[in-house]
């Protein structure tokens, strides 16, 4: 543990720690373009430049290269590390198009905060600028090839840590060109973090290409709901209109990145169908009315078809908040089946995984990125949850042996097949991480984690918070829709953000549907309750490892300003919540409607 003295502050660090990252544990910032904390440094910009006054080494330095070592006495501030990093800054202004008023990175821009920061306001050269002809990557990111100052963050990124392969660095000295070999579309499932590790602008989001500055934004720290990993997140939104997303740093989840899957997947947000309006038989309606009129009906079907005529149906893509209150509608309406799954094949799926996932037996992420001996054993992981793959690679570049079970699948690293997981030699590893999906044998795993101890499995669930509606439907013996149609007893369900599909929905003659999307159930239903997406409030999900994550409010609902009326703009009505802005949390409709079946005693209990 290497003892050091930076700008007057003494630090203790762990071996091998960079000079850079000694100094950023004690708060003290340095500029530093290449050095990356998930990529580690390259040497490449040369502004992380400071001054060592004593000890082992002496003079400027770079101090993304240069381990701390005992003694060493540095000095962020002193003028010559000052002005050779104001100079760097200057070199690399030389090249680089004054243009922040008209780049869309302006306002979120590494290289203009550390160009204010620097000092260098004056423009002194006055050449021809080095220009570039940029390329089409595809339909999500932008490439402006001038704005390059050579960092190499993003082949570092795109290769290296994500394992892609059609996009490289060519060229030499002054002429270096970071692209494609050809135009076309970037084909790394995680290229959308080109965008965030670029420190210019070199690529930006496409899709939220002049759209707003960093300083309009609305922002919250959110989780995707993609998939059951619980990639963290930061959503981006204006005037109601969900922009882009971001990846926020979780170490023990996603690291610094996400899939290009959860980044780009805008559009049901967005979508101009969206339920923006509560619907009694197919009129429009108010949210009050129309949750009067459910209670009306759940009391006339209850008076028709005797107690017991109404399931309760909510889903895996439901906040945990709301989830958790359907056991109490349940009891309210005498409901005759509570379900939160669809099919007793996903019930049964789900309820036995959980079992199995306990305290310690569950691997995250970052449990993955350490291990080494993965078995990948019956899933696709990059079809499946694609930052798993991500995982596995860094795991493989650390010198992990992947096995793969008998399975025809690709991922961004060497693997080798096995015919069972008998044949892996789980026994002689330290840290081996099996990865499957619900379809995997629950009994040979359990077996397996009982028979070694370092063992963690990672059972990849449907959705977001499948692991959270299934302690649901432990704790409270619910059980599938499918069975709750099997003796014909139901003749009305109310789903509260249930995909249900055709075959079971043609089954039900009454259907009340709590949801945001445009849904089969949605279009099927006689009463409609829109409902705000997740970016539209506050909630959690459990992911499939067991972990409960908050996400925060990001935006109003309402129709966006850049919305569906062809003009481009809501209807000019002056009302006191946005248009279609009356959605509200399912947890809040739940409650709504618990609290008037107590108050009214409705209820058919
Ligand atoms: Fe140190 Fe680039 S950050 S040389």
């Amino acid at each position: 543990m290497p003892k050091l003295i930076i700008d007057d502050i003494t630090v203790e660090v762990a071996e091998g720690t960079t000079l850079l990252e000694a100094a950023q544990s004690v708060d003290i910032p340095i500029p530093h373009f290449c050095w990356h904390p998930a990529l580690g440094r390259a040497g490449a910009c040369r502004v992380c430049a400071v001054k060592l006054l004593d000890g082992p080494v002496k003079g400027i330095q770079m101090s993304c290269m240069l381990p701390a070592q005992e003694g060493m006495v540095v000095s962020t501030t002193d003028p010559e590390a000052v002005a050779m990093r104001r100079h760097v800054i200057e070199w690399l202004m030389i090249n680089h198009p004054h243009d922040c008023p008209v780049c869309d990175e302006g306002g979120e821009c590494q290289l203009q905060d550390y160009t204010i920061a620097g000092g260098h306001g004056i423009r002194r050269y006055s050449g021809k600028k080095r220009t570039h002809v940029n390329q089409y990557l595809g339909p999500y990111i932008e490439h402006e090839m001038n704005r390059c100052i050579q960092c190499y963050r993003c082949v570092r990124y795109y290769q290296e840590y994500a394992g892609g392969t059609d996009f490289g660095v060519m060229g030499s000295a002054g002429r270096v060109y970071f692209g494609r070999f050809q135009e076309g579309q970037l084909e790394s499932p995680f290229s959308g973090n080109l965008v965030d590790i670029c420190p210019t602008g070199v690529f930006t989001d496409k899709t939220a290409r002049f759209r707003a500055r960093y300083w309009d934004y609305d922002m919250a720290p959110s989780v995707c709901p993609g998939c059951s990993l619980g990639c963290n997140t930061t959503p981006v939104a204006r005037y109601r209109e969900l922009l882009k997303t971001v990846a926020r740093r979780n170490d023990a989840v996603n690291g610094w990145f996400i899939c290009d899957r959860g980044r780009f997947a805008n559009s049901a947000v967005n979508a101009p169908l969206r339920p923006r309006h509560a619907v009694v038989d197919s009129r429009e309606s108010c949210v009050e009315d129309a949750l009067d009129t459910l209670l009306l009906r759940i009391h006339a079907l209850g008076e028709l078809h005797g107690p017991g005529s109404i399931a309760v149906v909510g889903s895996s893509r439901m906040a945990q908040e709301a989830a958790e209150l359907l056991p109490q509608l349940a009891l309210r309406i005498a409901a005759g089946a509570l379900c939160y799954r669809t099919t007793r094949k996903e019930s049964t799926e789900t309820s036995s995984f959980v079992e199995l996932v306990h305290t310690g037996s569950s691997a995250s992420q970052q449990d993955v990125r350490k291990s080494d001996c993965i078995v990948v054993y019956g899933c696709d992981p990059l079809n499946e949850a694609p930052m798993m793959a991500m995982a596995i690679r860094q795991a493989w570049r650390s010198g992990a042996t992947v096995y793969v079970i008998e399975h025809k699948i690709t991922l961004p690293c060497e693997f080798t097949l096995r015919a069972t997981l008998d044949d892996v030699p789980l026994a002689e590893a330290e840290r081996p991480v099996i990865i499957c999906n619900l379809s995997a044998e629950t009994d040979q795993l359990d077996k397996l984690l009982e028979g070694h101890s370092r063992l963690k499995i990672a059972p990849l669930f449907p959705a977001a918070n499948s692991f959270g509606t299934a302690l649901l439907m432990r704790e409270h013996g619910a059980i599938s829709l499918e069975e709750a149609l099997a003796d014909g007893e139901i003749k009305g369900i109310i789903s509260i953000e249930a995909d249900i599909p055709a075959a079971l929905l043609g089954k039900i003659p009454f259907v009340a549907a709590l949801d945001w999307q445009a849904t089969a159930t949605v279009q099927a239903a006689q009463i409609v309750i829109p409902t705000t997406a997740w970016v539209e409030m506050n909630g959690s999900y459990i992911n499939y490892e067991g972990r409960a994550q908050h996400f925060s409010k990001v935006m109003n609902p309402g129709v966006p300003v850049k919305g569906l009326d062809p003009a481009g703009h809501p209807p000019h009505i002056h009302r006191s919540t946005a248009t279609g802005g009356e959605a509200l949390p399912a947890r809040q409709l739940l409650a709504r409607l618990i609290k008037l079946l107590d108050d009214g005693n409705r209820g058919l209990s």
